[in-house]
């Protein structure tokens, strides 16, 4: 994809690494509409950033996902650019009480949300990118959020349909597939120790100049392109 003059949509594009990636897009020449939950989240990047757009809405809603597609196609038609960065992670073992509960708000945030979102986009005339932030964990799940894991192998997999699939609408399907970084992902504190959004965002565009469709980092990097020894070696470590 080009990296400027682009009008792109983030979802969860108000913090961690879509925080990230707004803030590059914007340096880079590029509209950038993010959407939420929070307004208040949204308007205080709103404020930092004057140029974005924000609209809020809950994506695990499929009315709000038919409303917020509704609304870019009447008042951003010339929207280009689709990112289903958004996304929650539940620590939870199959034991809690509220197991259930908590795998299915996640399997529709991770999972029903994107395919639904990239149904709705990919039939905006003018979209030609759609970029999915899926995760080192579709590849090996650490068992402490054991749904979270499954919902990235899932978006992993759908990704690699995807790009197959939109091909012949000139539509072209890049997956950005982060390591753990120091963000609030899974409640404040989790994710305190991981490296910062930063340099994955700086790693992102590199690879973006370079024409990667596959873009990895770190320990995603080594995950996506490990032996089944190695993953299992991986998962042995990450599950002791
Ligand atoms: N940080 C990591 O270690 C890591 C590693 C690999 C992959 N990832 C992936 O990276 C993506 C971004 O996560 P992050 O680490 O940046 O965490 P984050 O800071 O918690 O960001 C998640 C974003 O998604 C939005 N969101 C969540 N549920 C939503 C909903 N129902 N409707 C609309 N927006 C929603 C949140 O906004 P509101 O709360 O305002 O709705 C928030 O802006 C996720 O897909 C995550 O799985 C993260």
């Amino acid at each position: 994809m080009k990296l400027s003059n682009n009008k792109i949509l983030i979802t969860g594009g108000a913090s961690g690494i879509g925080l990230g990636l707004t803030e590059r897009f914007i340096q880079e020449g590029n509209t950038v509409i993010i959407c939420g939950r929070r307004q208040s989240v949204l308007q205080e990047v709103a404020d930092k950033f004057p140029g974005v757009i924000t609209k809020t809405c809950d994506l695990s809603s499929e009315e709000d996902r038919i409303d917020l597609f509704n609304w870019v196609s009447e008042h951003h038609p010339d929207l280009n650019v689709l990112i289903n960065n958004a996304g929650i992670q539940q620590w939870m073992p199959i034991s809690d009480d509220n197991f259930f509960e908590r795998a299915k708000s996640e399997i529709t945030t991770n999972i029903e949300a994107p395919v639904h979102l990239t149904a709705l986009f990919s039939g905006l005339k003018s979209l030609n990118a759609i970029l999915n932030v899926t995760s080192g964990l579709a590849f090996v799940p650490f068992t402490k959020v054991p749904v979270y894991s499954a919902t990235k192998a899932f978006f992993h997999s759908f990704t690699l349909s995807s790009r197959y699939l939109l091909k012949p609408k000139n539509i072209e399907v890049i997956e950005i597939i982060p390591p753990a970084l120091n963000t609030d992902l899974g409640g404040k504190g989790l994710h305190d120790t991981q490296p910062p959004v930063s340099d994955f965002i700086d790693a992102v565009f590199q690879q973006l100049a370079e024409g990667k469709s596959e873009i990895t980092f770190g320990f995603a990097d080594a995950m996506a392109k490990a032996t089944p020894e190695e993953i299992q070696g991986a998962f042995n470590r990450l599950n002791p």
